[in-house]
This record gives structure tokens, C-alpha cells and sequence, in this order.
């Protein structure tokens, strides 16, 4: 008796002290009362799918949990053009680039999304670190020489002239990289972001983990804030026009300064804020948040400083906030965005969807703050509440799901009508299981412009979307509308984590 409750005792400290298996363990479950409400979506369905999306988009070595399995290997020998190990990481969307600017983006939003709401996500949580882990180890490759960042695999131009299966790429695996003769700042800092919120993913289930990734923020943000320059200048005929930096780079460094004030607690990033926030442009009026603009997300960030840990020095950031809820809220004095006539959030024609994703994460996540704090928004005497951003956030999210003009869902495999010819190489042509041999660069592109259905469901992409009429083409050639992308996908796991546990789904 003794002696096996000892064992039982030992087992659980082994349980408990084990980084590994505690970060596979699900979080004590949620206290707060919750009213579950009828809702046609099922959220827990599309959380897991937007999560699974990223197994198809990544570019490696495949592990044998791999749950996409028409995908296979790829890019096995990335980096070898600089003799540096750049094996992993994901492909941005619908070719087999890995740029670095997106990526790292997509990972500080899986992480915020992960930050704010993995308490909600029960058994997905340990899904969704690992879509995190997969960036995070290839930006720790990619960042493993100081003043050096390895910031793409691919030459853009010849992979966009094949439509070629990522297991059977033959173009360029040319690496670029920025360093103190060819800064980067706007990738630099986006990459230290992301690893700095990474490190607050992995804090408690593998501290470990989580310092290397803190210390490496710590290094790449001095090497981001010390050379300063744009990639898009230095790197421009192979970032630009796929990932040229429109915003400058100073957004990225507020947004990353936020991050490391945020993982490191370091009265040196507060005081960075302080000193360089107006001058980054903490109050400037673009309200357009995505891999290229991170404004928005630093003013929502750091509004959370003053809001729930009381840090008086940030008090500004709450009426920063603010002004991007007024701009957004139909109805109010100051709102300008713009909607289709279905009520979608139309921002641009290319890629919109990623907007909404965005703005859905940020306003679920606002709301959060808002309500722990007690505090309203006030647009010219506009009252906004919490609840108002809630309902806003769900009908934007439910509108991506299937509430509709066209009744269908812009997330491949969720529900019953949804986008059929998504602008990706490796879903559209037959998988490798299917035809083994290889398919040539240009013969790629006679099923590219076939009306035949992608054979490979990439469960879980989420498209560009519709265009400012709500019509939807469904056409492979229409990358505009029909590519998915990793930072389409990422902000939308936190909102759907939040809805899937406010319907008592999760
Ligand atoms: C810490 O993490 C690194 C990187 O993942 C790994 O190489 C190392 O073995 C780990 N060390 C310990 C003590 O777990
Ligand atoms: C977006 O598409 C519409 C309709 O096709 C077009 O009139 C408009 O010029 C486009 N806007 C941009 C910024 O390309």
C-alpha cells in the first residue's frame, strides 16, 4: 500500500516536472461561468481545422503525427546555398516560398492567439503549440548568427513561373538574408516579436524552450533597432512586390518593443516605448492590421499594460486603442471602414480575408481587456461596450463560416458548400501517393487552369475571400480571392478559440 502510493507519488512529480508531457496537458478547466447560447457554427470544428492547415503548409521534414498526410517532405536541403541548416518552417500560402516577414508574423499572432485564449482551447491547445513550434524552431535557424537574419528560402519569381508540388520543387532554393550592410528592420523586428511571444507560449510548459526564445528576441530586436533600414530597399527584386514593406519599419519596432516589454519584463522596453512610441507612430491613423502594418496590434498590446497591470507610462495606448474601435464601429462619429453589401469588413481586393481575421482576433481580444478592467469605449459619445466588439467579431467570423450572400464557407472542409479551386500548388495537383513521379514545372499548369476540384482538401484554409460585391469566383487563377495563407489562418485560431467556449462548445 506504502510502497505503491509512493510509486503513484513519484509518477506524478515525474508528470509534473516533465516539460514535455506538461506541455501536452490540458489547463485546469475554465471557472468562469459561461451561458452557452444557440449559434448555427460549430466554432470547435473550425478551430481544429484552422489549426490542422498549418500541417499542410509545412516544409521539412514530416513527423509521423503529420495529420494532412497527401502532403509529404520538402525542401530538405533549404539553406545549403549559404551553407546554413534552414530545413522547416511553412510555406506562406499557395507556392513553396518561405518568406520570413509573413511567417514571423503568423507566429506572433498563433502565439497571441494562444496567449489569450489556449486556457479555452482544451485538447487544441497542444495542437496549436506545436503549429507554433514548427515556426519557432525554423526562426531559431534562421536567427542562429548574431546580426544576421536568413529572411527567405526561394527565388519568388522562378517558383511563381512552375506550379510544381512543394515534394517535387527543382527552382532556386536561393537564401537572402539581412545583416549590418543590408538591414532589414521591418523583418528583424517582426521576427524579434515573435519570438517574444512565442517564449510567453512556452513559459510554463517548457521554460527551457521558452529562455532560448526570450534571449534570442532580446538579441534580434538590438540587431533590428541598431541597423536600421528596409529589406524592401536592400532585398527589393526578391521581396518586392510579395512582401515589400508599404507601412516602413517603424510600426515593427513599436510592435516588437511591445512584445519584449510583454515576455521579458525589462524596464528597458517600457522606456524605449516612452522615449520612441510617438515617434514610431503610436497614434498615427492607419487602422489596417496585418503582416505589413502592425500599429493597430502594438496600440491593442499595450493598452493591456495599462488596462489590467496598471503601467500609468502607457496610459495613452487605451485612447490609441480607442480611436481604431471608433474608426471600425459602424454608427459612430469617427467610423470610416468600409463593407460589402452581405456586411463584410472590406479592406482590400487582395487577400481580405486576412483583415477580418484580424480584426476579429483584436476585438475579441479588446473586449477581453475592456471587461477585466470595467471600461467602455466612448466614440464621441458613442457608448461602446465590450459585448457590442463581441457581436461584431462573431458576425464577421460568422460571415467567413457561411452566413452569406453566397451561403458558403470561405474555410475549405468546413460546411457543406465551400471553395473547391484554391490557388495552391500542392492541394490542386495530384498528391504524391496518387502519382509518384514527378510533375514538371510548366505541365503543373494545365490543372492550374482546369475547372476540375483540387483533389487535396487543405482542411482548414481560409481563402482570400470575396470581393467588395460578395461574389466569389472560385476560380484557381484568382489568387486575389482563392489563396490561403498562414496569417489569414492565425489570428482567426484565438477568435474561434473565444467563440467555440462562449457557446459552450469547448
Ligand atoms: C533546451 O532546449 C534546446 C533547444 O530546444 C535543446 O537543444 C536542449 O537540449 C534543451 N536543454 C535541456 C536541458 O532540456
Ligand atoms: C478593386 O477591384 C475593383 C473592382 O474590380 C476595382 O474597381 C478597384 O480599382 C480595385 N482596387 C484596387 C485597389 O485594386
Amino acid at each position: 500500500m506504502a510502497a505503491s502510493s509512493s510509486k503513484a507519488l513519484l509518477l506524478l512529480v515525474f508528470l509534473l516536472c516533465s516539460p514535455q508531457l506538461f506541455c501536452n496537458a490540458y489547463p485546469a478547466k475554465h471557472s468562469h461561468h459561461r451561458h452557452p447560447r444557440f449559434t448555427s457554427h460549430n466554432y470547435r470544428d473550425a478551430l481544429t481545422k484552422s489549426i490542422m492547415f498549418f500541417e499542410g503548409q509545412r516544409s521539412g521534414k514530416l513527423p509521423s503525427n503529420q495529420r494532412i498526410t497527401w502532403r509529404k517532405d520538402s525542401g530538405l536541403s533549404d539553406g545549403s546555398a549559404m551553407n546554413v541548416d534552414l530545413v522547416g518552417g511553412y510555406y506562406d500560402a499557395g507556392d513553396n516560398v518561405k518568406f520570413g516577414f509573413p511567417m514571423a508574423f503568423t507566429t506572433t499572432m498563433l502565439s497571441w492567439s494562444v496567449i489569450e485564449f489556449g486556457g479555452l482551447m482544451k485538447g487544441e491547445l497542444q495542437n496549436a503549440r506545436e503549429a507554433i513550434r514548427w515556426a519557432t524552431d525554423y526562426l531559431l535557424k534562421a536567427t542562429v548568427h548574431p546580426d544576421t537574419i536568413y529572411v527567405q528560402v526561394g527565388d519568388a519569381k522562378k517558383d511563381h513561373a512552375c506550379w510544381e508540388r512543394p515534394e517535387d520543387m527543382d527552382t532556386p532554393r536561393s537564401v537572402f538574408k539581412i545583416d549590418k550592410n543590408t538591414p532589414g528592420t521591418e523583418v528583424a523586428a517582426e521576427t524579434a516579436a515573435a519570438l517574444a511571444a512565442a517564449s510567453l507560449v512556452f513559459r510554463k510548459c517548457d521554460p527551457n524552450y521558452s529562455k532560448i526564445l526570450a534571449r534570442r528576441a532580446t538579441r534580434v530586436f538590438e540587431f533590428a533597432d541598431k541597423y536600421r533600414g528596409a529589406y524592401s530597399v536592400g532585398l527589393k527584386p526578391y521581396v518586392c512586390p510579395y512582401y515589400c514593406d508599404f507601412s516602413g519599419y517603424q510600426d515593427d519596432l513599436l510592435w516588437a518593443a511591445a512584445w519584449l516589454h510583454k515576455a521579458t519584463k525589462s524596464p528597458t522596453y517600457l522606456s524605449y516605448i516612452q522615449a520612441n512610441g510617438l515617434t514610431l507612430g503610436a497614434d498615427e491613423s492607419d487602422y489596417t492590421f496585418g503582416w505589413d502594418n502592425k500599429h493597430v496590434g502594438a496600440r491593442i498590446l499595450l493598452s493591456k499594460a495599462f488596462l489590467l497591470q496598471n503601467v500609468q507610462p502607457l496610459h495613452d495606448y487605451k485612447s490609441h486603442a480607442d480611436s481604431y474601435i471608433c474608426s471600425l464601429i459602424p454608427g459612430t462619429p469617427f467610423s470610416t471602414a468600409q463593407f460589402t453589401p452581405g456586411g463584410l469588413l472590406f479592406k482590400m481586393n487582395d487577400s481580405n480575408m486576412q483583415y477580418v481575421t484580424s480584426t476579429a482576433f483584436l476585438l475579441v481580444t479588446y473586449a477581453k481587456y475592456l471587461t477585466s478592467s470595467e471600461k467602455i469605449v466612448n466614440c464621441g459619445g458613442h457608448i461602446i461596450t465590450p459585448k457590442k466588439l463581441r457581436t461584431f467579431a462573431q458576425k464577421q467570423v460568422d460571415y467567413l463560416l457561411g452566413d452569406n450572400p453566397l451561403k458558403m464557407s470561405f474555410m475549405v472542409g468546413y460546411g457543406p458548400r465551400y471553395p473547391l479551386r484554391i490557388h495552391h500548388r500542392g492541394s490542386s495537383l495530384p498528391s504524391v501517393a496518387a502519382h509518384p513521379s514527378k510533375i514538371q514545372c510548366s505541365s503543373g499548369f494545365s490543372i492550374m487552369d482546369s475547372q476540375s476540384p483540387n483533389p487535396n482538401i487543405l482542411t482548414g484554409a481560409v481563402v482570400g475571400g470575396p470581393d467588395q460585391n460578395d461574389r466569389f469566383p472560385d476560380q484557381r487563377s484568382d489568387y486575389e480571392q482563392s489563396e490561403p495563407a498562414t496569417y489569414i489562418n492565425a489570428p482567426l485560431v484565438g477568435a474561434l478559440a473565444y467563440l467555440a467556449h462562449s457557446f459552450g462548445q469547448l
